[in-house]
């Protein structure tokens, strides 16, 4: 066949920061991740809020006299348990996967924050499940009952995937330890408290425009109480840059949204610093006070909501104000005294309560404004869109004359394929769009193809369409909680998949410019939808039932009731929920958990202008 390119004319230009990735602390991706600290729980802060059977020795054997302690003998406010460690004691860490990875000759650097009521001496140790040495030990002389860093540095003797951190105590003294840490020296441009390299150079090699941060989920969901006395230090609460930033044994920890502890030893500070090592953007995501994916709550906390608003603009001050200025002067503190250009932010994640949404979202535009008028607000289309259009949402974004509006998907590759011109028809005078998440719903080559094809109609629009990144980046193979995702790894390797290398394609060869083009003879024409149909549902229970595939017109292309009392096909395909026809309808009979069921079907459609609807019924 023949293409046929207009030179004469230009279509849209498309921007250096078209293409960008999407940073969630899900399925592992912060803590034994791209955060390169290998001590799993260095700060005994783990527990049941966390994970079931979670606790402040998770990730930790321990011999001897060894207590969890929170009393006012902590090492600080936020970080408050510690190990009281009474005469000899031994305790092994197992870190992550297989357990500690390291290489032969490279050197770890190892702290801890100790006291003891009697000069001691603590043996570190670096070995294999079964004992064998990994490392010359190193011995750190504990003097002084007042809170004091120790280091050493160990270098491994070997290379291995399954290595143990041991730390051993003699004699009689009592000796309080904590935010016990063991760091690659090789980290991703040699930086301390830095990032694991392979994850973060698979990454940089993309090339990406934009890191869009923290989240997802993770940002909008939990209690948005800070960490603090007069709230009782709430564990699950939502994700507060506030927690994340200033020296790590002053972070306070946290439940992940998804299912974990994160330690904040990764965050705010390190997140622009990685943007800006790798020459990307920053655009973080922070909280509208209305709680989403699947919590839908909306605070009526005026005051609550003022502190949030006061964060958002504290936050562009942390980025880019004077090193005179309050947060400024944190950041220099941190060892960035330069400003780290934020241009960008986002207020909200697929947002399920447009009008208290709304509302907020309005609340945190115009004080951002008022203060740093150059800065561009983000706003949100609504859920995870299922082929529809968001219209509730996005009538409040276009008539109001937002800056951007971040849309999400998660579909089957044929949706892709068939929704090439999603954005042919959206108003040019309107809102920018910024597809801040989408994925195929597979990691296969046909999904990474099907991706391919759209990113082609994201560029034909990349007057309308602004920046776009697939989602999730980083997937831990032993906890994943979402799936498909860009970067597989494991304690000491990592791997692409074809999503991925479609990202690296399109990322490293940003175009100038969209020049029109025809196709003419055997071209490949939308097919009808043959394959699977998916819903995603939610973490609170759910029950479907009429689920159909409808043309604009209302003429129905697919319907299923359940009536039947059949699951009729319908599985769960990250197998995280689980589902039963109950009552004639299809529900979720576990609560928490999120999932995207699908079904094989066979539409006879040829025009891509059809909707999926389900009736959620309760
Ligand atoms: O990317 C995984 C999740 O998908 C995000 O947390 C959420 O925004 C979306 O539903």
């Amino acid at each position: 066949y023949t293409i046929t390119v207009d030179r004469s004319s230009t279509g849209a230009a498309i921007p250096r920061s078209m293409y960008g990735v999407f940073f969630e602390d899900i399925n592992y991706a912060a803590d034994g991740g791209l955060y390169a600290e290998l001590v799993r729980n260095r700060s005994f802060e783990f527990n049941g809020t966390d994970a079931a059977g979670w606790n402040g020795l998770t990730g930790w054997a321990a011999t001897g006299s060894a207590v969890v302690t929170n009393d006012d003998q902590r090492l600080n406010e936020r970080n408050r348990n510690y190990l009281k460690v009474t005469g000899a004691a031994s305790l092994t860490n197992s870190g992550y996967n297989t357990g500690l990875a390291v290489r032969r000759s490279d050197r770890y650097d190892f702290s801890v924050w100790a006291r003891s009521d009697a000069p001691t001496t603590v043996e570190v140790t670096l070995h294999t499940a079964d004992g064998t040495a990994l490392a010359a030990p190193v011995r750190v002389a504990v003097t002084g009952d007042t809170w004091k860093k120790y280091t050493g540095t160990l270098r491994a003797t070997a290379t291995s995937d399954v290595a143990r951190l041991s730390v051993k105590t003699a004699g009689s003294a009592t000796t309080r330890l904590d935010e016990v840490s063991l760091f690659p020296r090789d980290t991703y441009k040699g930086r301390a408290n830095g990032l694991r390299k392979d994850l973060a150079e698979k990454v940089a090699d993309l090339k990406p425009g934009f890191v869009r941060f923290p989240g997802g989920c993770l940002v909008n969901t939990g209690s948005m109480y800070a960490y603090d006395a007069a709230n009782n230090y709430p564990r699950a609460r939502s994700y507060q840059w506030k927690d994340t930033v200033g020296p790590v044994e002053t972070r306070a920890t946290n439940k992940n949204f998804w299912g974990y502890n994160q330690t904040y030893g990764l965050g705010y500070h390190e997140y622009f610093q990685f943007s800006e090592d790798i020459g990307a953007m920053p655009l973080p995501v922070v909280p509208a006070l209305v709680t989403g994916c699947g919590q839908n709550r909306a605070t009526v906390d005026e005051a609550l909501l003022q502190r949030h608003i006061q964060d958002a603009l504290d936050l562009i001050e942390y980025a880019n104000g004077p090193v005179t200025s309050t947060w400024g002067k944190v950041r220099a503190a941190a060892g960035h005294p330069k400003p780290f250009n934020l241009t960008t932010i986002a207020v909200g994640n697929e947002e399920n309560l447009p009008e208290e949404y709304w509302a907020n979202f309005l609340r945190f535009e115009s004080a951002i404004k008022a203060k740093y008028p150059s800065i561009t607000v983000v706003s949100n289309s609504g859920p995870d869109d299922q082929g529809g259009t968001f219209e509730n949402l996005w009538a409040k974004n276009r008539a109001h004359g937002s800056d951007m509006v971040d849309e999400h998907y998660y579909n089957s590759p044929a949706w892709f394929l068939q929704n090439n011109r999603r954005y042919d028809a959206y108003d040019r005078g309107g809102p920018k769009v910024f597809l801040g998440e989408y994925a195929s719903l597979d990691n296969k080559l046909y999904n990474s193809l099907a991706e391919a094809a759209y990113m082609t109609g994201l560029e034909r629009n990349a007057d309308v369409v602004k920046m776009a990144s697939y989602a999730p980046l980083l997937a831990n193979i032993d906890n994943v909680q979402w799936k498909p995702d860009m970067i597989w790894f494991d304690n000491d390797e990592s791997w692409g998949s074809t999503s991925y290398q479609v990202q690296k394609l399109f990322m490293n060869n940003v175009g100038d410019r969209v020049l029109p083009s025809t196709a003419t003879g055997d071209v490949l024409q939308p097919k009808p939808i043959t394959g699977a149909i998916g819903l995603s549902t939610w973490r609170t229970a759910a029950t479907y039932d009429d689920v159909k595939v409808t043309r604009p017109d209302g003429t129905v292309l697919y319907s299923d009731d359940f009536s039947d009392g059949n699951a009729d096909g319908w599985t769960s395909v990250t197998n995280r929920g689980n589902w039963a026809v109950t009552d004639g309808a299809y529900t979720q009979t576990t609560t928490d958990t999120e999932d995207t069921m699908v079904k094989a079907a066979t539409i006879n459609e040829t025009d891509y202008d059809y909707t999926l609807k389900a009736t959620k019924t309760a």
